[in-house]
């Protein structure tokens, strides 16, 4: 606690520490420095009194602060403000370390590499992942966290009860859904199923072509500068190649490309003729215009081709991806016992367990937390049209695609955006089917956030005109 002069009045001990409050207090960096005299004369003597009295097991802390009530002892806060600075204690603090204060050219990459966690990274405003930051209200979590003591203590339910809660939240049959611990838990072991060829768009979540391995791929690439395809050049592959499955992102990662929901009905109608599996992942459906109507995670859709499997992961446009919750829904009856079974007992945990037991009750709240991210992609579009250097594509997604001017590297603006803006964006360097060109991926958050963002992007425009001018100058 801090006077108006900026002396220390008092040190919070960690007895009185409450952890809900941890926003309002400062926290010491532990670099003190004592004069000789005030060593001399105060310190080392109550030290010393300290160490017969109690043990030498105590924080320095418990000493200042005995100083700090008796008056002898003014001692003054420096506020490090918003610079870099870490405690480290164990492995664990340095590893964090070692992230935070890592060369510039590093940074993303080590960031990157986590795949997440970045709570630990306080400063860091995260554009890479994909993650509504609109929902789920406070409200809900507060529910949550009511309940934590005996969530945690508590083993969560088994599939059967997993499914039926998840069906009240899409207003479906129970026996036509599984849930998972993140739709990822379900691709995998969706895919150990489909033996024979698999159709994937290029480029698309990498994870599905992952999985299977370049002898098992067909690929479609893309096409133009919107790295656009229809339902007729998906359907004309599947009549060539007859693969065992198309795997269809919609609205896609990243290009944030949407086939028309009127194409999608009939595309599943004439793969169901020619025998061809159509999984469907519609993780950020309803973000397309905020509806909930595109969904063809329906009991109707789903009998009527026995063809279709639904993906979705609830992480991005619920916002809870560290909750891990996915579905995958389909009207084949065998299939999914085969995927159940490649599911461990216990897959979803109780926290997860109880967003779904409550989350059905917020719909009215999740449209409106859909529609907002609706509209601030509309902004954000509008600004990032606005930089000469970048274009931006048309996105039916909760993210935007953008393609850099020649000679500009996604990699050099990734890593300025982190050193001068705390900024993480998805680097798609490297990203098959990307390969002709610099793209980064931009997340849409709230407006305060895309703010930060658009004013981050025009700060650089000077950073490239100087570094252009600078390597005509040395040029000539
Ligand atoms: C299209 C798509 N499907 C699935 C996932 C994985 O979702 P989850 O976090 O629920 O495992 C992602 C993650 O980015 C994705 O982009």
């Amino acid at each position: 606690v801090l006077d108006e002069n900026g002396r220390i009045a008092r040190l919070v001990g960690k007895t009185e520490f409450s952890p809900a409050d941890r926003a309002h207090y400062f926290k010491t960096v532990n670099i003190y420095r004592f004069s000789r005299r005030f060593s001399r004369e105060h310190l080392v003597p109550h030290l010393g009194r300290y160490i017969i009295e109690h043990g030498s097991a105590a924080f320095y802390e418990e000493v200042l602060q005995a100083l700090i009530g008796t008056g002898e002892a003014p001692l003054t806060a420096l506020d490090v403000g918003h610079r870099r600075w870490y405690e480290i204690d164990d492995a664990q603090d340095l590893d964090i370390a070692e992230t935070l204060f890592a060369p510039d050219d590093e940074r993303p990459g080590r960031l990157a590499r986590r795949f997440g966690g970045y709570w630990r990274f306080s400063q860091v405003i995260d554009f890479a992942y994909l993650v509504s930051p609109f929902f789920p209200p406070p409200r809900l979590l507060d529910e949550m966290a009511a309940d934590l003591h005996q969530l945690a203590s508590g083993y969560p339910s088994g599939q059967d009860v997993q499914r039926f809660l998840i069906s009240r939240l899409f207003g479906c049959q129970p026996r036509l859904v599984l849930v998972g611990n993140g739709a990822s838990e379900l691709i995998r072991a969706l895919l150990a199923e489909c033996s024979g060829p698999l159709v994937v768009v290029r480029p698309t979540f990498e994870e599905y072509p992952r999985l299977v391995g370049p002898q098992q791929l067909i690929e479609l690439p893309a096409r133009g500068p919107n790295l656009d395809y229809g339902a007729a050049d998906l359907l004309a592959l599947c009549r060539t190649a007859r693969p065992a499955a198309l795997v269809l992102v919609n609205p896609d990662n990243p290009s944030g490309h949407l086939l028309p929901p009127s194409e999608l009905t009939s595309l599943v109608a004439e793969l169901d003729q020619l025998g061809v599996r159509l999984v469907l992942d519609e993780s950020f459906v309803d973000f397309i215009d905020g509806s909930m109507d595109h969904t063809l995670l329906r009991d109707d859709v789903l009998a009527r081709h026995r063809n279709l499997v639904v993906i979705r992961s609830l992480g991005k446009s619920y916002g809870v991806p560290g909750l891990r919750l996915g579905v995958l829904a389909s009207a084949d009856a065998e299939l999914l016992r085969q995927v159940e079974a490649r599911l461990p007992i216990w897959n979803v945990n109780s926290v997860a367990e109880a967003f779904l037991q409550r989350v059905a009750a917020y719909r009215a709240e999740y449209e409106s937390a859909c529609q907002q991210v609706v509209a601030e992609r509309a902004c954000l579009l509008a600004q990032l049209d606005g930089i000469p250097w970048l274009r931006p594509m048309p996105s039916a997604a909760n993210f935007i695609l953008c393609e850099l001017a020649a000679g500009l590297s996604a990699q050099g603006l990734a890593r300025y955006l982190l050193k001068e803006a705390s900024i993480l964006v998805k680097d798609c360097s490297g990203k098959p089917g990307l390969d002709a060109g610099q793209f980064v991926r931009l997340a849409v958050r709230d407006a305060s956030d895309n703010a930060r963002l658009i004013h981050a992007l025009a700060t650089f425009q000077p950073a490239v005109a100087s570094t252009v001018a600078r390597s005509q100058a040395a040029r000539e």
